[in-house]
């Protein structure tokens, strides 16, 4: 080996002052949402007139930077991503961008069943969608919309087409969905999908539903391990999520509890939001302006450099527990 190594790209990682690596970015494509969840636009999206959303140029641009400084994996979210017409494109685009080997994205499943093949051709392989109640009374409760039947519908589609990684994404709301816990561990019987339990967390316009709906996932988890599940070591890449198998069924849980200890020193993720903003953690700060280095191929090393400087300031933790929830207002304004 030489000494002192060349400076070359394998040194430039993307690393924080905490030895945490970064192989995973987030990448919200909009704002817009078709839904009205309690927990994140209550009222319903109200567009902001000023805003434009990154365009397909802008986000190859940002994505191959970050694959060059060692990212694998890109989920889109939003905001609701379907609502993009581009997203085919969007897809497409990350998907041929050399070192990317996996395009994910979190979607409401809206669009799903119509649309599952398409995603997929485009280069769509792992699929978060969000359900949160198997009961479509209480699904529309949540959502604002009575469309549980044609999400799941969406979900075989997925399947048919191609896609092997689905994941399913539940906020565990007390009076909401909290006496559901059965019913979905009935469904993951026959389903090879990873159920994804979220705590909720509070956000700047949360106010009184937060204290009325937050429900902790550890008494789930004591549920899990009472009744067989086994919790699964975790590897390094594997992210916040704590995740369990049982014999007799096909789907695992995946239980993510940000209010328990040591939540953050697992985090594997950087965030890229719609207008181009770098966020360092769900919670906290104002983001790194990024949008002004992805007008022309040639600021690549510029939006490197940028890159690098904004992850020295990514923190060790958030701070819910003291109830601080920082500046953001929902998730769909930073992606989920
Ligand atoms: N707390 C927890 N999960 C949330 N999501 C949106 N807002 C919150 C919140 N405040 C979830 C959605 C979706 C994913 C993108 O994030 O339900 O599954
Ligand atoms: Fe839309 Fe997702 Fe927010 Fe629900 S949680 S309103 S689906 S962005």
């Amino acid at each position: 080996m030489h000494w002192p190594p060349e400076f070359g790209k394998v040194y430039m990682m993307l690393q924080d002052g905490f030895s945490r690596r970064f192989h995973y970015l987030r990448l919200s494509v909009t704002e817009a949402c078709n839904f009205r969840c309690t927990y994140c636009l209550p009222d319903g999206y109200r567009p902001d007139g000023r805003k434009s959303f990154l365009t397909v140029d802008e986000i190859r641009r940002v994505a191959t930077t970050f694959a060059e400084l060692g990212v694998k994996k890109i989920r889109l979210t939003g905001g609701e991503p379907s609502m993009r017409r581009d997203l085919p494109a969007i897809i497409e685009t990350v998907a041929n961008i050399s070192g990317i080997d996996n395009v994910a994205m979190t979607t409401n499943g809206y669009r799903l069943k119509d649309r599952a093949q398409q995603w997929f051709d485009a280069g769509l392989r792992s699929l978060n969608v969000s359900i949160d109640s198997l009961d479509p009374r209480q699904f529309q409760l949540i959502t604002g919309e009575n469309k549980l039947a044609e999400i799941l519908a969406g979900l075989d589609a997925a399947q048919q087409a191609g896609v092997r990684k689905i994941k399913v994404n539940t906020v565990l709301l007390k009076n909401l969905n909290d006496h559901e816990l059965s019913q979905f561990l009935f469904w993951l019987k026959n389903q090879p999908i990873q159920l994804r339990l979220i705590e909720l967390m509070q956000t700047g316009e949360m106010d009184a539903r937060f204290q009325k709906h937050h429900q902790s996932g550890l008494p789930v988890k004591a549920r899990l391990l009472r009744e067989g599940w086994i919790q699964q070591s975790r590897d390094l890449t594997d992210g916040p999520a704590e995740v369990f198998s049982h014999p007799d069924y096909q789907g695992q849980i995946g239980l993510i509890m940000p209010y328990s200890k040591d939540f953050c020193a697992n985090c594997n993720r950087l965030r890229v939001s719609s207008v181009g903003k770098l966020h360092l953690c769900l919670f906290g700060e104002e983001g790194v302006p990024l949008r002004d280095l992805l007008q022309v191929d040639e600021q690549n090393s510029e939006l490197q450099s940028r890159i690098l400087q904004g992850l020295t300031h990514k923190r060790e933790t958030h701070f819910l527990h003291e109830g601080n929830s920082g500046v953001t207002p929902h998730l769909a304004s930073i992606g989920g």
